[in-house]
């Protein structure tokens, strides 16, 4: 657990999810789905039920190499962040997050608090050596944040997107965990 003073003055708390935290999670997934095009998925098309995004939050905190992050402030979730990786011995060391935030809080330094947290796990953690992310080309602010927060541009998905009638690339960016 976290406690931050943004400059706004507002106070924001990150910790990692609890399966207690399940319903929140899905309301608040459901309305991150609707407030940007830059999601794998809508508010609507998201599916998950409670019971399977127990399964989820149990599977993060069982696993010594995933992590599912949320951030509240005033007791809302505003922000989370979910890194999963595999558990073969030749992959199990990298793994790849998501991030969203509640438009209305965006620009207040959430995501890179958030990001923060994420890479000290990272390099408090016996087995993650990388971490990975795919973002829509388009992506602009999200490219900008993860480029200062210190990872590297690695590679083009081309077609990596369906939206809109129109496919998008992706890029691939990840930063060195030593
Ligand atoms: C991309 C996303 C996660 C960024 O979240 P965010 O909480 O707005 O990010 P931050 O506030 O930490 O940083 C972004 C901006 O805040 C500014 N900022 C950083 N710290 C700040 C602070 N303490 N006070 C004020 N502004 C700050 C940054 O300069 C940056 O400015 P910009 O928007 O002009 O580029 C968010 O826009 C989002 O959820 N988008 C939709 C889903 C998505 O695209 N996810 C990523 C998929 S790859």
């Amino acid at each position: 657990m976290k406690t931050i003073h943004l400059k706004n003055g507002e106070i924001l708390t990150i910790r990692e999810a609890l399966v207690e935290d399940a319903q929140a999670i899905i309301e608040f997934i459901k309305a991150i789905g609707d407030e940007s095009d830059n999601l794998t998925f809508s508010g609507s098309e998201f599916i998950t039920t409670i019971a399977e995004e127990e399964e989820i939050l149990k599977d993060h905190a069982d696993k010594e190499n995933q992590i599912f992050v949320i951030a509240f402030i005033d007791g809302e979730i505003v922000g989370q962040l979910n890194a999963r990786a595999s558990h073969k011995p030749r992959l199990k060391h990298a793994c790849e997050f998501g991030i969203s935030t509640r438009k209305d809080h965006w620009s207040k330094g959430i995501a890179t608090e958030v990001l923060t947290y994420l890479i000290e796990w990272a390099q408090s953690n016996s087995v993650i050596r990388k971490i990975n992310l795919r973002a829509n080309v388009s992506n602009k602010k999200a490219i900008a944040l993860y480029e200062r927060m210190g990872f590297e541009h690695e590679g083009l998905h081309k077609r990596d997107f369906y939206l809109h009638g129109e496919f998008q690339d992706a890029v691939s960016m990840g930063l060195l965990v030593d």
